[in-house]
């Protein structure tokens, strides 16, 4: 059994008393793999893991996506993607300003990550935090009336354009990179395929539109459900010490980064990516 205690009054826990670098614990990754589906996000603090066991104990969650940013695979294993603002020889290690938005990783592929386990390696002392929502809790509160209305629409996710507005002063994505990238279309509520409890699927930036409505009354739609998505009661912030591991389920969060003087602090951050199904 694991000892837990809440993040937040409706959603995520942290689990105590862990240590996931032991061998032995491939039992304790079963049982948050298990209570991942419940609980939506699960903190475990105070970790010391390497590389290769961060992508093992990932591995136990599903198989594992390659981020299309491959210079950002920096680590020897190319499941780690990282985030960071360091550069080594010049070259940034890691990709700074990843999830600047609110978003859910991966949204912009026909098949989404289910979950992703970032692991913070070294953080500045302020600053950087983590703000995680609850998708399930969004679509709940929602008037009945308005479920009705988005149920059944759908929206269009698109990582060409969230890359244009997020790095415009980079390089631009490769035909490669586009070819892997097209825009894709997905329900705005969607069910979690274990628990069936269904959750708003929006996002900044990477959705760029609501489909089968008027122009302008999407456009309104998509903001005023963006704006609700992220009310601070579906809301947890997170403070990342080093040693933090933080599992999220994709299916129903959506989380967002938050700026830290980068001129003066060095952020090193590891994220896997399990791979997931459509949304429906
Ligand atoms: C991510 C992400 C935000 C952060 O790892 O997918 O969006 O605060 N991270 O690093
Ligand atoms: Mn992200």
């Amino acid at each position: 059994m694991l000892q837990t205690r809440p993040l937040h009054a409706g959603f995520g826990i942290e689990v105590l008393g862990l240590d996931l670098s032991a061998p032995d614990s491939d039992a304790a990754v079963d049982e948050l793999v298990r209570q991942v589906d419940r609980h939506s996000l699960i903190l475990v603090r105070g970790q010391a893991l390497s590389n290769q066991r961060h992508v093992d104990i990932s591995r136990r969650f599903g198989d594992l996506m390659t981020h299309v940013l491959k210079q950002f695979l920096t680590t020897g294993l190319p499941e780690i993607y990282v985030l960071s603002n360091v550069t080594e020889d010049g070259k940034p290690i890691g990709n700074h300003k990843e999830g600047w938005n609110w978003h859910s990783d991966l949204s912009y592929v026909a098949e989404p990550s289910m979950g992703s386990l970032l692991y913070a390696v070294e953080v500045p002392p302020e600053g950087a935090d983590t703000l995680f929502a609850s998708m399930h809790l969004a679509y709940e509160s929602l008037p009945a009336e308005t479920q009705a209305r988005i149920r059944n629409l759908t929206a269009t996710h698109s990582y060409a354009g969230y890359y244009g507005k997020a790095f415009a002063d980079r390089a631009p994505l490769t035909e490669e990179q586009k070819a892997r990238t097209p825009d894709v279309v997905h329900p705005v509520v969607r069910t979690h395929p274990v628990t069936g409890r269904l959750s708003l699927y929006v996002g900044q930036d990477i959705v760029k539109q609501i489909n089968d409505l008027p122009a302008d009354e999407a456009e309104t739609l998509l903001a005023a459900l963006n704006r609700h998505a992220i009310s601070d009661e579906f809301t947890y912030r997170h403070k990342w010490q080093q040693g933090d591991l933080i599992i999220w389920d994709n299916r129903c969060t959506m989380h967002c980064a938050t700026p830290y003087e980068d001129t003066r602090y060095r952020r090193i951050m590891h994220r896997t990516t399990v791979a997931g199904t459509r949304p429906f």
